[in-house]
């Protein structure tokens, strides 16, 4: 969407993955302090969005959404100029239909006041959901909210979660800066590594100001081992899929602090030729063994080698499979080890990798072809 936001990634932090309903404005609150103290924001992740549960069960006699008075007695705006005070921004969320997901007031057919009140609230990104969707198309229910924003002359991110429901790749780009490819991610290797593949279908149609959306991070909830949170995080990188990190950032472990502000992987997603790298390459035993890659500014690639078996194993990029000439030398760099791998690779490039583990390296040509420069 050309409102100018998303020229990369949108990066933050959001309630539903951790939280779901068990949501106030002191949670939120003591949430917005942590991305402060942590140095997550200053890497970054500055959307503090707030998801489901937020609103009262029914609309006010002016018809408009009201803030759940029990857990926001304070209100929205309250919270808005308390995160703006500190240097960040506020979501919310809403639904293109009848309820939200938990039933709470839908926004169908109440764009616009609804989008007035977020902006009056000094709301800056809404993520706006699919349930009880009346079972209208989305490609007619979200264009409207899009319009809505735009109306109120707030600047405000739009992000579109129909779940992928309806390819919305192929329309989406016109409508909104995300949209979900995928359905629901829970805390779990099978859910990460399905949607991961379901997301990489659709990698021609990311770019600045609109991207695909794989859901959120479950880096720090504690489902999946150090490991697998690693292959999560980079992977999500690479696809420049949104950073929305997913846990309880007031209690993270050292582990998950590591991850979530490794500011090499956060600049391979933040890059700024914004193009969504891709799985380029598996063998091994149904394919476990992956080669995922993708182009980035200054004619660099970032190369994952992603292990998939249940047996550690050495995973080889080869130069054709990375669209690098045969003979190209290249300087290359290990984003969590932060080192430089001694020496230059001339054709292959080769790591033992741990079983679930994801190693990841920027590929820097040394030898550029006629074409390239
Ligand atoms: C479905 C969405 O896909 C989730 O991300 C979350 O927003 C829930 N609805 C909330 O009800």
């Amino acid at each position: 969407l050309n409102n100018g936001l998303a020229q990369t990634p949108q990066m933050g932090w959001n309630s539903w993955n951790f939280f779901a309903c068990n949501i106030n404005e002191t949670v939120l609150k003591e949430t917005a302090d942590a991305l402060i103290s942590t140095g997550l924001a200053d890497l970054g992740y500055v959307y503090l969005n707030i998801d489901d549960c937020w609103s009262s069960k029914t609309r006010n006699s002016e018809g408009q959404l009201v803030p759940d008075p029990k857990n926001f007695p304070s209100g929205i705006k309250s919270l808005a100029d308390y995160v703006h005070a500190k240097g960040l921004k506020l979501g919310i969320y809403s639904d293109a239909g009848a309820f939200t997901c938990e039933v709470r007031p839908g926004s169908l057919f109440h764009e616009t006041d609804d989008a007035e009140l977020f902006a009056s609230w000094g709301v800056d990104y809404l993520k706006y959901d699919n349930c009880f969707n009346l079972g209208i198309k989305p490609e007619k229910r979200y264009p409207p909210m899009r319009d809505a924003l735009n109306a109120t002359g707030r600047t405000i991110f739009y992000s579109i979660c129909e779940w992928g429901e309806d390819d919305p790749a192929l329309w989406a780009g016109r409508v909104g800066n995300s949209w979900r490819t995928t359905g629901d991610i829970n805390d779990s290797w099978a859910s990460m590594t399905t949607i991961a593949d379901l997301n990489d279908k659709w990698a021609a149609y990311a770019g600045p100001g609109g991207w695909n959306d794989p859901d959120m991070l479950e880096v720090g909830n504690g489902g999946m081992t150090y490991q697998e949170y690693r292959a999560h995080f980079s992977i999500w990188a690479l696809m420049k899929a949104p950073l929305l990190v997913g846990c309880d950032v007031r209690n993270m472990t050292a582990e998950t602090y590591e991850i979530l502000t490794n500011r090499e992987i956060i600049a391979v997603n933040q890059d700024s030729l914004g193009v969504q790298g891709r799985k380029v390459n598996v063998t091994g035993t149904d394919g476990c063994q992956q080669v995922w890659a993708g182009p980035l500014s200054g004619h660099r690639l970032v190369v994952a080698l992603w292990n998939r078996c249940s047996e550690g194993a050495t995973i080889t990029a080869l130069w054709e499979t990375l669209g690098l000439e045969s003979g190209t030398s290249v300087a290359i760099r290990d984003l969590w080890q932060h080192k430089n791998v001694t020496g230059s690779a001339v054709s292959s490039f080769s790591a033992y990798v741990d079983a679930h583990d994801c190693l990841v390296y920027i590929f820097t040509p040394l030898t550029l072809s006629q074409s390239a420069i």
